[in-house]
């Protein structure tokens, strides 16, 4: 980490402020305040919290898919799509509110990407050992991305497509796969690595990835934290100490607010660094703490147990009986759960939690929104400048592989 930011700064002294001073005085005289009108294009990266279904299209084991019954229990889609809920998550809600239409996976085959396109597949990590060959790694979404930024030139035109993707609003959720199968479940990761230099690791290759899309002209970024892993009923169900821990899996925790803690840091740098870098974070981790413990505060009467799933906190993760242990059971009303199945919580939580993003507030914690809340970035209550949209940092080959 340390190392990471300390190269940041290196480079913003050594070139980028030269270039940012150079460019004051431009930005000053063409201050922009934009229309109503809603941001055109949202584009999402990530794991099973924000897939729409690519997963449906890759190779890989069924655990990593969700294109089977009883996903999509609630009926909102008509069949299962692919998504790990029983209705909607949370990109969906979002454009709802962003006033988009639902943005299509990247590999549905003629997809349309005039709004946007969603890269994320269930079971990536950060890091691309993280379920390699079974997900589309973090690296391949970002080549995925430069392929539909290559489509919204041919199709708008250079200058049309650069105003698309620096309006657009760039959306990440990952970093639970990294640290469940990717380290607790991966003795070998263990042995090599400590926590601190793990999570920095993932940390450093985030902010890689952050650092591309911006080079590519992304400057409006939303990001999930990551939640209370250990409480994930299949967690739960794993928890060597139990009955010590009130039955949350600790370690996993831990590592979950670390890294969050970490990303926060990283992310109020790139703010100061970065000309124009915009950011929606928020405090996922408190926020789903919360209806965990108290369920009833939020309109729900179950907080561990998954509405799909078997054995301990239904934290076995068979949902669907596709994958090697066949029973499942399937609760009744999934409105009433936090969690849809071991790993994944219900459409409501998914709804629950957009709303937070579109319109929180930056106070008070825990539940903190900021600096900037979802509606903002997309409604552009924010002030654009030149330098916002001029791609300002020449990038140093070596942090960009
Ligand atoms: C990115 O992850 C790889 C492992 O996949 C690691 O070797 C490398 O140091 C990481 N990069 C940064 C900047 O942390």
């Amino acid at each position: 980490m340390a190392r990471l930011v300390s190269l940041l700064e290196y480079y913003c002294f050594n070139i980028i402020c030269v270039t940012l001073l150079l460019l004051t005085s431009v930005e000053a005289s063409v201050l922009e305040e934009k229309s109503g009108a809603s941001t055109s294009a949202f584009f999402i990266f990530g794991d099973s919290s924000v897939d729409p279904g690519n997963n449906n299209y890759i190779n890989t084991i069924p655990e990593n898919q969700a294109n089977y019954k009883p996903y999509g229990h609630n009926g909102f889609f008509q069949r299962p799509t692919g998504r790990f809920s029983d209705g909607r998550v949370i990109v969906d809600f979002i454009a709802e509110y962003a006033k988009l239409p639902l943005i299509p996976p990247f590999l549905e085959p003629s997809a349309d990407y005039t709004n946007g396109a969603n890269f994320a597949s269930g079971g990536a990590g950060v890091l691309p050992e993280t379920n390699q060959g079974m997900v589309i790694d973090l690296p391949t979404q970002l080549k995925n991305f430069e392929v539909v930024q290559k489509s919204l030139i041919e199709k708008l035109g250079e200058a049309e497509a650069e105003k698309v993707i620096s309006e657009a609003v760039y959306l990440i959720s990952i970093g639970s796969n990294d640290y469940m199968g990717g380290y607790l479940g991966n003795p070998k990761m263990q042995e090599t690595y400590n926590y601190e230099t793990y999570i920095g690791m993932v940390i450093g290759n985030l902010t890689q990835t952050i650092q591309v899309l911006y080079q590519k002209g992304g400057r409006k970024f939303g990001f999930l934290s990551l939640s209370p892993l250990g409480c994930l009923p299949a967690l739960r169900a794993l928890n060597p100490k139990a009955s010590e821990e009130g039955g949350c899996f600790e370690a996993a925790s831990e590592l979950a607010l670390a890294h969050n803690n970490a990303l926060k840091s990283v992310l109020t740098s790139l703010e100061q660094i970065f000309k124009g870098f915009k950011f929606c974070y928020s405090n996922f981790y408190n926020w789903l703490d919360d209806r965990i413990k108290h369920p009833s505060k939020y309109g729900f009467k179950e907080g561990i147990n998954a509405c799909c799933g078997y054995g301990p906190y239904g934290g076995i993760f068979t949902c669907g009986g596709t994958k090697e242990v066949k029973e499942y059971e399937l609760c009744e009303n999934a409105e009433d759960y936090v969690w849809w199945d071991s790993f994944h919580p219900t459409e409501k939580i998914h709804e629950q939690f957009a709303k937070t993003l579109w319109n929180g507030e930056p106070e008070p914690e825990p539940f903190s929104v900021g600096p900037y809340n979802l509606q903002s970035l997309f409604f552009d209550k924010v002030k654009l400048t030149i330098g916002d949209i001029v791609d300002v940092i020449p990038q140093p080959n070596h942090l960009l592989q």
